[in-house]
């Protein structure tokens, strides 16, 4: 998979040369790239935001630098066609978006290239998210209900849960079925050596040998974790 993210601050994704997405980007499995969107101003002082038409607090981010950027990554299409799904995918962290969800996660991991436009300030000029819409299929996605200073560290976390979705990215592929939100509850609480610490002891069903007992316990432990702490969840079809 390819993945573009367009950033004023590239050095926060120097995070995603560690550890497995490192490992997969060393492999060939994810070809990552990111573009400063700076190298894309004309000015002296590379400026990428402006104050906002129709007044108001903060600033804007001008058009300019992210067409020549959305540019270079997507290509030019000089003739209006509809947009087709296998386009790239353009995803603008915001709090204005849709809700990201493992479920979106996984759809997003089928993808061929995923481009993360992240925004600074109080936004990016309306017509850049329009223009785009002409050669991609465009969202706007949240992390969730509260506000981050940009895009930057929403996108990293959506590139994580994407990522490591990709085959061959988690050396054991079991690991993924058995986590929280993959069949819709929380994950069941885990335990590992020694059998008793500090006086807590491992429940005793786990150490039974009894995977049918072990199962049902593990299933009653998602089901009142998730009842307890998100019952939001099991009210979802
Ligand atoms: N940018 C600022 N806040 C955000 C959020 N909650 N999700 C995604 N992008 C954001």
């Amino acid at each position: 998979m390819r993945i573009d993210i367009v950033t004023i601050f590239p050095a926060i994704f120097d995070a995603l040369d560690i550890s497995l997405l490192g490992k997969a980007r060393q492999n060939g499995i994810i070809d990552l790239r990111v573009t400063d969107l700076r190298t894309y101003t004309h000015d002296r002082h590379r400026t990428v935001d402006d104050t906002p038409y129709g007044g108001g607090a903060g600033m804007v981010m001008k058009p300019e630098p992210w067409g020549e950027a959305l540019d270079a990554i997507l290509g030019v299409q000089d003739v209006q066609s509809a947009v087709l799904d296998g386009d790239p995918v353009v995803i603008f962290p915001s709090p204005a978006g849709e809700v990201f969800t493992q479920r979106m996660a996984r759809h997003l991991a089928e993808e061929e290239h995923l481009v993360f436009g992240c925004g600074r300030y109080e936004g990016i000029d309306q017509r850049v998210f329009d223009d785009a819409h002409s050669r991609a299929r465009v969202r706007l996605v949240s992390l969730g209900d509260y506000v981050l200073n940009g895009g930057e560290v929403a996108a990293l976390a959506m590139v994580e849960a994407i990522a490591r979705l990709i085959p061959g990215v988690v050396g054991n592929p079991q690991s993924l079925v058995e986590e929280s939100h993959e069949d819709g509850l929380l994950e069941y609480p885990s335990y590992t050596k020694p059998p008793v610490w500090r006086g807590r002891e491992v429940p005793s069903v786990l150490l039974s040998g009894n995977h049918g007992a072990i199962a049902a316990w593990r299933r009653e432990q998602q089901l009142e974790r998730t009842r307890r702490v998100r019952p939001d969840l099991l009210s979802e079809d």
